[in-house]
């Protein structure tokens, strides 16, 4: 969900404001403990937080950052928790040093597992969607000492203005993955007269030569709009998942008009072979636009728990039976809705899920300041409500 007034918004509201200090520590919150809405960041004048994206290192540290709507020209604020999401510090930016278009939105994080194209395992990987009225482009930034610093390594794709009119040709929302001794760079692709929009991704086996791209999702009907993939391991089944939202006009699904669906596959290069799996909760609700998904072995034998996230909602979807079409669940949670909520299963705490905050689609652009959080609750507890 992109809408075209809050691409507007976005290229609008261009001036630097002062922002304001972290909350390092909270007295009630303890490390690799569960809370609610733990502030990372608080925003001010006409700041906007919205998008959350994240990366946990080898060490479990998490590094955390967000669309941040209103400083010109707009930056990746990035923060670091190293004890679970309790406390944070506001470590670095990363900017925009070969478009002077900024690092607009939609942010992507990823640590290098082993090493590739000369850079250290351990780095931290950086994307996001750099655009002005002249273009959108994906770039690859990368840190080398824990994301305290950054540089351009290569651009990934390049599009028209933003628009999200069928028929222009911008690109979006990039998500990656490291896998097979490469990068994969997923991302929403208007550049196809075909589709009105489709899922794409490019492969790089050295960070900076990209291979063209693959699809992932496009459909026949040309108004259909696959958008926003992430994508996640489902090791007990030995698959990928990809969710994505999938407006189609005006056309509503159980009531809503971004209906989120998911694909399975044996490669997460392989999508486009797979068949599109609607998420629909007793044949009732279905979650809403943005979807982000993660797995955790919590949540019974033998195929753990796939938390689905969407834009709309406080509740998280959940699947226990290996992504059974009709065993999807809703599980209430502490946490607020929020335009693209980022979740993540803390790799060594699997029944700690994570859930990013920040402000919801609809009220971006109100001035509510809703802070940039960190909800910590436990997966197992939930799963019994
Ligand atoms: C953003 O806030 C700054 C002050 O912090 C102000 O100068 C500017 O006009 C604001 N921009 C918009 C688009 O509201
Ligand atoms: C990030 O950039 C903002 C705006 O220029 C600045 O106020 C802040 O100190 C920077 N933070 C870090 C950690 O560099
Ligand atoms: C857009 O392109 C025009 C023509 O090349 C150039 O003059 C202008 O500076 C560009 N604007 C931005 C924001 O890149
Ligand atoms: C957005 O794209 C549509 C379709 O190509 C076009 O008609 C429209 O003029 C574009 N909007 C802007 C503001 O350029
Ligand atoms: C990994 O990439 C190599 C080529 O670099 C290819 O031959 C191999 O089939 C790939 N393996 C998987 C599992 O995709
Ligand atoms: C959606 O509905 C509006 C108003 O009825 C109409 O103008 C528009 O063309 C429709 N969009 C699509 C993609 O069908
Ligand atoms: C799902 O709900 C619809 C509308 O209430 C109903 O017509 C349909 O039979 C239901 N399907 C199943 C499998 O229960
Ligand atoms: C686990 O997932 C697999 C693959 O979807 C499925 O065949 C199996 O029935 C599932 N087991 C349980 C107990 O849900
Ligand atoms: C957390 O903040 C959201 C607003 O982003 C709010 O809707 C929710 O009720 C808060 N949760 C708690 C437990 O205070
Ligand atoms: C999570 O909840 C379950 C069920 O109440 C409990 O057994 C488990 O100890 C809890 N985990 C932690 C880390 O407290």
């Amino acid at each position: 969900m992109f809408g075209a007034s809050f691409v507007t918004l976005l290229l609008l509201r261009g001036t630097s404001a002062a922002l304001q200090a972290v909350s390092h520590t909270r007295r009630s919150v303890e490390p690799f403990g569960f809370f609610n809405n733990n502030t990372i960041y608080q925003t001010s004048g006409n700041q906007s937080i919205t998008y959350p994206r994240f990366a946990e290192a080898q060490d479990g540290t998490i590094f955390a950052t967000a669309s941040l709507s209103g400083p010109s020209p707009s930056y990746f604020p990035i923060f670091e928790s190293k004890d679970g999401g309790a406390s944070w510090k506001w470590i670095s930016n990363i900017t925009d040093t070969q478009n002077g278009w900024g690092l607009s939105a939609q942010p992507a994080l990823a640590e290098l597992t082993e090493p590739l194209g000369g850079f250290e395992a351990g780095t931290i990987l950086a994307s996001g969607n750099s655009w002005s009225k002249n273009g959108t482009r994906i770039d690859l930034y990368a840190s080398t000492d824990q994301a305290r610093s950054w540089k351009f390594v290569s651009h990934v794709a390049e599009g028209g203005p933003p628009n999200t009119t069928n028929g222009a040709t911008p690109i979006w929302e990039p998500y990656l993955l490291t896998y097979n001794h490469s990068l994969v760079c997923y991302y929403s692709d208007q550049r196809d007269p075909k589709h009105g929009q489709k899922l794409a991704h490019q492969v790089s086996k050295d960070l900076i030569n990209w291979d063209p791209p693959v699809d992932d999702v496009a459909y026949d009907e040309y108004i259909a709009r696959p958008g926003m993939t992430v994508v996640a391991w489902i090791p007990p089944i030995s698959k990928w998942i990809l969710v994505h939202e999938f407006p189609r006009g005006n056309s509503s699904s159980y009531g809503v008009n971004y209906p989120v669906y998911y694909r399975l596959a044996d490669s997460p290069l392989d999508f486009r072979l797979s068949e599109g799996l609607p998420i629909v909760i007793n044949n009732n609700t279905a979650p809403n636009a943005s979807p982000y998904v993660v797995w955790s072995p919590s949540g019974g034998t033998p195929n753990g728990t796939i938390v689905v996230s969407d834009a709309d909602r406080g509740v998280v979807y959940t699947n226990r039976f290996g992504g059974a079409t009709d065993a999807w669940e809703e599980h209430a949670t502490p946490a607020g809705a929020t335009y693209s909520r980022a979740i993540h299963i803390l790799k060594d705490h699997p029944d700690h899920l994570m859930i990013f905050g920040g402000e919801t689609f609809d009220d971006f652009g109100k001035g509510l300041l809703t802070p940039f959080t960190a909800t910590v609750v436990n997966l197992t507890e939930i799963l019994a409500n």
